[in-house]
Parts: structure tokens; sequence; C-alpha cells
């Protein structure tokens, strides 16, 4: 009989990623998804440990899963409560003294493994009565990468990710992802090939690269050398079907010229590239040890709008990082003057437990945090709203990948990533048309259908 399984992500888009992965190997086992915890046999938090807000939410959510889960043993059944991703790897053991009801943790190297976690935490209940509770913890960093035994996915409609690369050697000072995710790891070229010719051919038309150091890529060839991101991409851009190519998250000091030159040569490369910088002042950014200065990233975007004029660019910030000065925090809100944002994400700095930045003298207060956050996005929001109005008139192709909330309405996203809305047939959903943009709003832009403009594509 089939078992419900629902998974709950949060963070970045690697965990999406890897929810799906877990429904992939799970599905042979008799797992189907469902989407809401009621009546789920299993429920899998999917954790993000980045900020401490984030990771605290793992908890509330298991609060709230309990009487469920009680619910259910009382009618007899079972609920398997699991907590995946990245608070699992960092909190594990914790986690499971914290809240018992939790019957498995795994950290993010260790999902192939889940059809047998899964079978022991199983077999713990029953051999449970009279005993004590056994859960199941696995935060190995394993030898052998996942991916060689986690099924091959099938596309989940037109906007596909795939993850390429994992893990990260840079060690920012006041990141966890090193520690979570363990150390880089690139999946060979040949591997990547297929798994993006297979979500072409389940209908899959843009594809988004994804890794926490997406490109620091560097994946064995098949004549045993090694392809950088650039000849990657160059690579699937000959994939036929496959229309739009996107990567996320990079590094500023990753950016080499090869991958500057692909942003010039290949079409298929979308014009939006997030490139976090997060902080314009080099006394901060060095003790962050992101190893560049603001002057760097500044030269960098020059290259990048010298190979793509029409680049649009998003970034990642945080403020308050330890021993921000006012001065340090103005030459944040320069740097985001010079460059021009059309999109980002700014942060208060959270102390994580065990990054060297946590113990760091001069923490700042939260008060002053707020108020350079406030400041900081107040002029990043005039930004990314002056590059939607100013796409007002403009033709673009979007790629229609969802409902919108209004009857008849289709939403998809523009080649600069912004969701754009629009009146549009059902039949068009999954599908990339021209539109011609009517108007730029704070965060999205609408459109709409020009008969003259379809018969243009079409003879494209
Ligand atoms: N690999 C990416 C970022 C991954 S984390 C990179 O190198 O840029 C996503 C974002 O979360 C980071 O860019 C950073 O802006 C933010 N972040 C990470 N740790 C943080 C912390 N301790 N406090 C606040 N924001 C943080
Ligand atoms: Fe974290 Fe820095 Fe690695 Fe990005 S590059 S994942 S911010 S340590
Ligand atoms: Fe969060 Fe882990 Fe991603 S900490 S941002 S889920 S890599």
């Amino acid at each position: 009989m089939g078992k419900k399984l629902f998974i709950k992500s949060y963070g970045c888009q690697m965990n999406v990623y890897d929810a799906d992965r877990m429904a992939d190997v799970l599905a042979p086992h008799g797992w189907t998804l469902t989407d809401a915890p009621d009546g789920a046999d299993m429920v899998i938090l999917n954790t993000c440990h980045i900020r401490e807000k984030a990771s605290e939410k793992v908890f509330s959510d298991l609060g709230r899963l309990r009487p469920l889960k009680q619910a259910r043993e009382e009618a007899g059944e079972r609920m398997i409560l699991a907590v995946a991703g990245c608070t699992a790897q960092a909190e594990g053991a914790e986690i499971m003294v914290r809240a018992p009801i939790v019957d498995i943790v795994m950290g993010p190297q260790t999902y192939h493994r889940l059809p047998e976690m899964v079978a022991r935490a199983s077999r713990a209940a029953e051999s449970k009565a009279g005993g004590k509770r056994k859960g199941v913890l696995d935060t190995e960093f394993p030898v052998e990468p996942k991916f060689d035994f986690l099924p091959e996915p099938v596309a989940k409609g037109p906007a596909s990710f795939l993850s390429v690369q994992e893990g990260c050697d840079k060690f920012c000072t006041f990141c966890v992802v090193p520690y979570t995710r363990g150390a880089e790891y690139s999946r060979p070229v040949a591997d990547v090939l297929s798994e993006a010719r297979a979500l072409v051919k389940g209908g899959a038309v843009e594809i988004t690269l994804l890794g926490q150091n997406v490109n620091a890529y560097h994946g064995e060839a098949a004549n045993g050398g090694e392809w950088g991101f650039g000849r990657l991409i160059r690579e699937l851009a000959e994939i036929d079907g496959l229309e739009r190519i996107r990567y996320t998250t990079s590094h500023p000091r990753d950016m080499d010229d090869d991958l500057i030159a692909a942003h010039r040569d290949v079409d298929k490369l979308m014009p939006f590239l997030h490139l976090p910088v997060q902080s314009g002042s080099d006394r901060i950014l060095h003790l962050m040890n992101r190893q560049h200065k603001a002057e760097d990233y500044l030269r960098l975007v020059e290259k990048l709008r010298d190979a793509r004029p029409d680049l649009a660019l998003s970034s990642d910030f945080i403020v308050g990082f330890p021993g921000e000065s006012e001065r340090d925090f103005e030459d944040t809100l320069e740097l985001v003057r010079r460059v021009g944002f059309v999109q980002a994400y700014s942060f208060k700095y959270s102390p994580r437990p065990g990054t060297p930045a946590a113990a760091m003298e001069l923490q700042v207060p939260e008060e002053a945090k707020a108020e350079r956050l406030a400041a900081l996005q107040e002029l990043l929001s005039e930004q990314t709203l002056a590059f939607n109005r100013a796409c007002t008139g403009r033709v673009m192709d979007v790629l229609l990948d969802r409902h919108g909330k209004l009857d008849g309405q289709l939403l998809g996203r523009s080649p600069y990533m912004q969701p754009v809305h629009v009146q549009a047939p059902e039949a068009l959903l999954g599908k990339l048309v021209r539109l011609r943009i009517l108007d730029g709003h704070a965060n999205s832009l609408s459109g709409e259908m020009a008969a003259d403009l379809q018969q243009e594509r079409a003879l494209a």
C-alpha cells in the first residue's frame, strides 16, 4: 500500500533540489508526496542553519507536529518524523535530545541512505514497546558521493534545478555552510550532462545550475581532465530543447575569464547574475575572509558588463558584522550606488555557533543593525523599482511557469528573473512567450500578449 510523505524545505534552492531527490529515492519504496503533514506517514523537515531565526524554526515546527504524531499513535498508526538539512547536520545530537519525538536526523550528504534509515526507524518503533526509544542519527560525510546512488531526477515543470557542485572551502568567518555541507565537491561532467538531458526530455525548458559555490565548479571530464564552469555551460547550451541556463550562487573570486566570456558568447545563458558581495568596506571584507576588495568587485562588474551589456546584477549583503562602523556601512551604500542592483537580499549579521565571527569582539548592537538594514533596503528597493519601471514598453521572452493569483493569469520569469504577470490562455503554461511589458512594480512586471509579437517569435 502507498505511504504518504510530506517534506517541508527551508533555506536555499539546494534544499529544494534535495527535497526532490529525497522523494525520488523513496518513491520505489512506496512513498508518494502529499502536500500537508496531516495524514502523512512520514514528515521530513529539511532545515536551514544559515541564521539563528532560520535555524530555530525547526523547533517551532516540531512543536506543531507533536499533536499530529501523538494523535496517529493513539489511533494505532505511525508518523515517522525526520529532520534533514543543515541544522540536522550542525545540531543533530541536540535535536535528538531536545525533541524526542524525532525518529531520524540526517545530514545533507546521507540522503541516498534514506530508505535504510526509514527501515531502521520503523524497526526501532516496533521493538520500542517497554524499551527505550531509539532514534536514527546519520550526519556522516560518507566517502561515496550521494549523487552516485540517487535515481536520475524527473523534470517537475518547465524550470528545473540541477545541483552540480556542493559544499564550500571558502570559510567566510560568518558562515556555517562549510561545516554543514562539507568540503567542496563537483559532480563529473558526464553526470551533469545526462541529468540535464533527462530534465529536458521530461519537459524542462530552463535549468538553474546549483551549488553553494557553483562557479568554483571543476568537474571530471570524459578525457580524464577537468572542466571549469564556463566550459560546462557551453556544453549544456548544445542541448536541443534547453532554452535557458541560469546558475546560483557564485563567489566573486571564482568568476574567471572563461565564465565571463560565456556570458558574452552563450545566448542561452540568461543576463542575470546573483553575485554576493556582503559588504562594500575593505576592512569588513577582510574580517569576513571574503578574499576580495570592494574595488575588485567593481572591476569584475565592469568586465561582466563589457561582456554582456544588459547583465542584471543581484547580491547578498550582511549589515552589522562585528566591528562594522557607520563609515564601513557608508562604504556598502556607496558600492550599491555604484553598481546598481536589480534585486538583492540583505540580512542582519547573525552570530553562528562555531564560526570565527561569532567570537569576535565589537559585536554591533541590535538597534544599529536594524537601522542599517532599513537604510540599505530602502536604497536597494529604489534600485529594483527603477529597473522594473525602466522595463515598461520593452519586449521580453517570459517563461510562464505558474498560475497567477487572478483568474486567467499566468506568472513567469523575464530573462532578468523578474516575475511577470500576464492574462494568457492556460495552454501557454510551461511555454516561453514573447510579451510586451506594460508596467513595472516594486517586485514584478505586468505584461501583455500581443499578436504581432507572437508571430515575430514564431518566425525567429
Ligand atoms: N555561497 C553563497 C552564500 C550562501 S549563504 C556565497 O558565498 O555568497 C546566503 C547568504 O546568507 C550569504 O550570502 C550571506 O549574505 C547570508 N549569511 C550567511 N551567513 C550569515 C550570518 N551568519 N548572518 C547573516 N547573514 C548570513
Ligand atoms: Fe558561506 Fe562564504 Fe562559502 Fe558562501 S563562500 S557558502 S558565504 S563560506
Ligand atoms: Fe541554509 Fe544550508 Fe542552504 S544553511 S542556505 S540550507 S546550504
